[in-house]
Formats: structure tokens, C-alpha cells, sequence
């Protein structure tokens, strides 16, 4: 009976949550096929984002740290630093090249077959990809997100740009105006801004970073403004007019109140990301849709269509590169009998700034809402290691539950938070107290000892402050 299909399994794009799904399938012996329209694998998050923004933020770190004197006081002088934007553009090329074509060894390795071209559905069976008709006893929808537009503002990725121009920039702008002080207005406004353009961060709201906890948001903002990025929050943007190379940005309260004109030579549109439905034809399959446009889906990645899974950013949820990973796992196990979880609660984010933003679990707010709280903080100015290295900038924070001492949430504020919160994640995945980490040895001198204190000022006894 299952003869009659042409494959198993049918995932439908190749990003994170596609390939990893793809490559699970077929390790539990299922015939797999994975379609990609984009001349490379790895999706939205090897070619346009995690990977060549990766590249770019720890290439402009160094470029600022060879120019900024902040080497000299350890001793290192040298002069004639110069910026090559072009070789750091092509050393980020080389890193994504190296890291797509991984995937096509791996769908190799694994026998996954590709299959090249945009999908759509013909019925819940049954897709055309690239002019070829193939059917699949089990279909996953794992097309990923593209930019939000805003209304009124012509993204021509020359002067107006989306993330993926912004990775593209030919030279450093004068001064770059981002619309979003989100995830990406601040990671790429801070490799802009360190290669020497003037940045200003126009954000709807009052405080940039939404979904962060409400200390860590200040905290960001006081160190981006520090470093000499204008933040211009509680604002919105009413326009955007293009004369040749140069833009007029306009703005104004977002409660209302006196326009201003902002002259800029490149625009950042970052306002949040859309599920990539469109073209796919999920009527003839009869897929649902949620209010806000994602493939509706239950706790086990099905859709309303038996046969019919989706992951990833185009179901609800954080649009996080391991999010979609971990739901690629779970859903292949799920196709094949298994029982294949995501643990929602623990999803780790982590803005790679300098220093890093990084968070796990509940914001204290979030976490009042629910009940009593306990919470413990330790600033990186008291950690040996951090004050050693000059690199103070930032605290530890933990939000356990004034009754059971069980863990809710921890921020990091630190160079090293995004290494620094998988062990957050790993304990909260345990179900540990604060106590647990309070009493587990951490090697100095570290920066990790700071989670261990601050995990120690939830029980009211830190040493070191
Ligand atoms: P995607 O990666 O978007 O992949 C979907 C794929 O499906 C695409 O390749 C697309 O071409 C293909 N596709 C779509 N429709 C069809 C069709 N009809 N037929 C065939 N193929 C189709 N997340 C992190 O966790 N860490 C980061 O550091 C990070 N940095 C980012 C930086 C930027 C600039 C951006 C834009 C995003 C970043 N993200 C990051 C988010 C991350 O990229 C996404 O969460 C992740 O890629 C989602 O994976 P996905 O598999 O759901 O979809
Ligand atoms: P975002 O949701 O992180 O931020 C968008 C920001 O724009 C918000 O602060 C929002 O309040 C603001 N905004 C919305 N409309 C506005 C308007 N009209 N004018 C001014 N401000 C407005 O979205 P972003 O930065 O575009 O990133 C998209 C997704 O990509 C995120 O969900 C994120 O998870 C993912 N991503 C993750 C990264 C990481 O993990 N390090 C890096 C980059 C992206």
C-alpha cells in the first residue's frame, strides 16, 4: 500500500527545519525527498541570515577592536588598520558556501534526494516541483519566513533594504536608519555601526527588544546608546521618500505629536518576519490557517490535514533556527511511530551583540504573572574572570518560583551569553532549583561562576557582591 507513493516523506523546503526533518526521516529508513527552490540548501538561515550575519558581527568585532584602542591597554599596539569590505564580504560567501554545501553531503550521505524547484500542492498527496509531479504518504510544510513589509516603504535593496541587502551593503553607509529595534535591527546595526556608519534605530514601542525580559531591554538600550547607537524608540515611521542614493526618513511619536525628517543613504526594514505560504496552494490540500497566517498545527507538528505536518517559522511559535531544528527531529519521529517532543518552555534566544543578549525561559514579568517569584542578580563587574579581561558589561539574572525554587527564566547579559545560556537550558530541561545550580561547581575563573552566584543571590547569599 505505501508502494504507491513515491516517497514516505516529502519536506518541503531546506532550511533548518527542513533538512534537519529530512535527514531524520530517512535515518529512521523512511524514503525521503526534500524540495528547495533556492539554488543552495540550508534555507533562510545559511544563506540570508544566522550564517553570513554571524560572519559579519565577529568580522566587525575585530575590525573594532583593531581601531577603537581598546587593545592598547593590554599591551598590543599597531597602526595602519584598514577596513577591506570586500574580502570581509567574500570571507562570509566562503563560510556560507562551506556550510550549504554541507548539507548537500549530508543529504547524500543520508540518501535524502533533492528535488530542485518550488512546490505546490495538487491534492494532500500529490505536489508539483519544478514542473514534476511527486506524491508522499506523509508531507511536511517546512517553508520557512520572509520580511515583513511595511506598507508605504519600497524595499529596492539599493537604498531601501531588507536584512538580505543589508548583508550585501557595497560600502559602509553614512548614516543607516533601521525601522525595528528587534532581533536584526540590532545585530545589523551593530556591524554598520562598527564599520563607521552613524546608526539611529527608530521602534514603535517605548523599549527595543520585545519578549526580553524588562531589566535586560534597559540594560541593551543604555549599552547600544554607549557605543554610540541613536535609539529613537517610541517612534514610528509615516514614510520613506528615495531621490537617487539618498533617503528622507519620516518620523514621528508613535502617540503622536511632531514630525521629524531623517536623512539617511540606507534603510533597514526590520519590522518582524511573515510564514512563507504563498504559491504553495495549501487549498488544494485543504491545510488551515491560524489568525496570523502560520500553518496551523497541535502538539505534534500535524496539521488539520491527516499526513499533513508543518515546522518551523511557518507554524507558530519563536522564528529561531534551533526551534525549527529541534521541531525537524520531533516531527520525523513522529512520522515514523515515534514520539518526537519540543519542550517550548526552553527555547533559548540570543542577540549576538557585543556583549550578547541571551535568554531562557520566563521574563520576570512574565513570570509575576504567573505567581510568586524569587529573583538573583550578579553583575559581570563582580566576576574575576570578566573584570580580568575588561569585559564587565552586563549581569546574570534568575527568576525561580518563591515556593519550589524550581527555575523559570535566566538572562545573560554578556560577550559569552550565548554559549553561557545552554547550561541555563540544561538545567531548566532537568527541572532544576536555584539551589541545584547554586551548589554545583563551576571552574574559575570563569564567567559562568557569575550564573552560579546569581543563582546563589536567589537564596539571599552571594559571595562575591
Ligand atoms: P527557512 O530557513 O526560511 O527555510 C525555508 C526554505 O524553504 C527556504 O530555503 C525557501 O527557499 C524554501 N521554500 C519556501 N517555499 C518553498 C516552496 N514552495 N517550494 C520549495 N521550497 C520552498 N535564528 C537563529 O536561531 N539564530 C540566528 O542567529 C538567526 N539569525 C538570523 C539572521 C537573519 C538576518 C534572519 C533573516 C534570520 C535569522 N534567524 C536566526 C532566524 C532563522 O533564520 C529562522 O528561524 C530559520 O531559518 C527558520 O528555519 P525554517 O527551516 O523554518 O525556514
Ligand atoms: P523582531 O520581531 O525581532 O523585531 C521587530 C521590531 O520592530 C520590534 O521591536 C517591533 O516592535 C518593531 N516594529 C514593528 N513594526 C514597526 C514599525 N512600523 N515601526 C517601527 N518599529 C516597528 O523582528 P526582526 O528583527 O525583523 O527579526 C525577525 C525574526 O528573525 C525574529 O523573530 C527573530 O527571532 C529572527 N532572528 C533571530 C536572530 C537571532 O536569533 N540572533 C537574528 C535575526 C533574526
Amino acid at each position: 500500500d505505501e508502494q504507491q507513493y513515491d516517497y514516505d516523506v516529502l519536506v518541503i523546503g531546506a532550511g533548518p527545519g527542513g533538512y534537519v526533518a529530512a535527514i531524520r526521516a530517512a535515518q529512521l529508513g523512511l524514503r525521503t525527498a526534500c524540495a528547495e527552490s533556492r539554488e543552495t540548501l540550508g534555507g533562510t538561515c545559511l544563506n540570508v541570515g544566522c550564517i553570513p550575519s554571524k560572519a559579519l558581527l565577529h568580522a566587525s568585532e575585530l575590525y573594532e577592536e583593531a581601531t577603537g584602542g581598546h587593545l592598547a591597554k593590554f599591551g598590543v599596539n599597531f597602526q595602519g588598520v584598514s577596513l577591506d569590505l570586500d574580502q570581509m564580504h567574500a570571507e562570509k560567501a566562503k563560510a556560507v558556501k562551506e556550510l550549504t554545501g554541507g548539507i548537500e553531503f549530508l543529504f547524500k550521505k543520508n540518501k535524502v534526494t533533492w528535488l530542485k524547484g518550488r512546490a505546490a500542492f495538487q491534492d494532500a498527496h500529490r505536489v508539483e516541483v519544478g514542473g514534476q509531479v511527486v506524491t508522499a504518504k506523509d508531507i511536511v510544510i517546512a517553508t520557512g519566513s520572509s520580511v515583513t513589509p511595511l506598507p508605504g516603504v519600497a524595499i529596492d535593496q539599493k537604498v531601501v533594504v531588507d536584512s538580505t541587502g543589508a548583508l550585501a551593503l557595497p560600502k559602509v553607509p553614512e548614516h543607516l536608519v533601521v525601522i525595528g529595534g528587534g532581533v536584526i535591527g540590532l545585530e545589523l546595526g551593530s556591524v554598520w555601526r562598527r564599520l563607521g556608519a552613524k546608526v539611529t534605530v527608530v521602534e514603535y514601542l517605548d523599549q527595543i527588544l520585545p519578549g526580553f525580559d524588562g531589566e535586560v531591554r534597559k540594560e541593551s538600550a543604555k549599552l547600544f546608546k554607549k557605543q554610540g547607537m541613536d535609539l529613537l524608540t517610541g517612534t514610528k515611521v509615516t514614510g520613506v521618500t528615495v531621490e537617487g542614493d539618498r533617503a528622507q526618513v519620516q518620523v514621528e511619536p508613535a502617540a503622536g505629536g511632531e514630525a521629524q525628517v531623517l536623512a539617511a543613504d540606507a534603510v533597514l526594514v526590520a519590522i518582524g518576519r511573515k510564514p512563507n505560504i504563498d504559491g504553495l496552494n495549501l487549498e488544494a490540500a485543504g491545510v488551515a490557517l491560524t489568525e496570523r497566517g502560520q500553518v496551523g498545527i497541535d502538539h505534534d507538528f500535524r496539521t488539520n490535514v491527516p499526513g499533513i505536518w508543518a515546522i518551523g517559522d511557518v507554524a507558530p511559535g519563536l522564528m529561531l533556527a534551533h526551534k525549527a531544528e529541534d521541531e525537524g527531529v520531533a516531527v520525523a519521529e513522529n512520522i515514523a511511530g515515534q514520539t518526537g517532543i519540543v519542550n517550548h518552555d526552553v527555547i533559548p534566544s540570543v542577540v549576538y551583540t557585543m556583549p550578547e543578549i541571551a535568554g531562557v525561559g520566563l521574563s520576570e514579568e512574565a513570570a509575576k504573572a504567573k505567581g510568586e517569584v524569587k529573583v538573583g542578580k550578579f553583575p559581570f563587574m563582580a566576576n574575576s574572570r570578566a573584570k580580568t579581561n575588561r569585559d564587565t558589561d552586563g549581569f546574570v539574572k534568575i527568576i525561580a518560583d518563591a515556593n519550589t525554587d524550581r527555575v523559570l527564566g535566566v538572562w545573560i547579559v554578556s560577550s559569552l551569553a550565548g554559549t553561557m545560556i545552554a547550561q541555563a537550558a540544561q538545567a531548566m530541561e532537568f527541572g532544576a532549583t536555584s539551589e541545584d545550580i547554586a551548589y554545583t561547581c563551576h571552574a574559575h575563573p570563569t564567567h559562568s561562576e557569575a550564573v552560579k552566584e546569581a543563582a546563589m543571590a536567589v537564596q539571599g547569599k552571594p559571595i562575591h557582591i
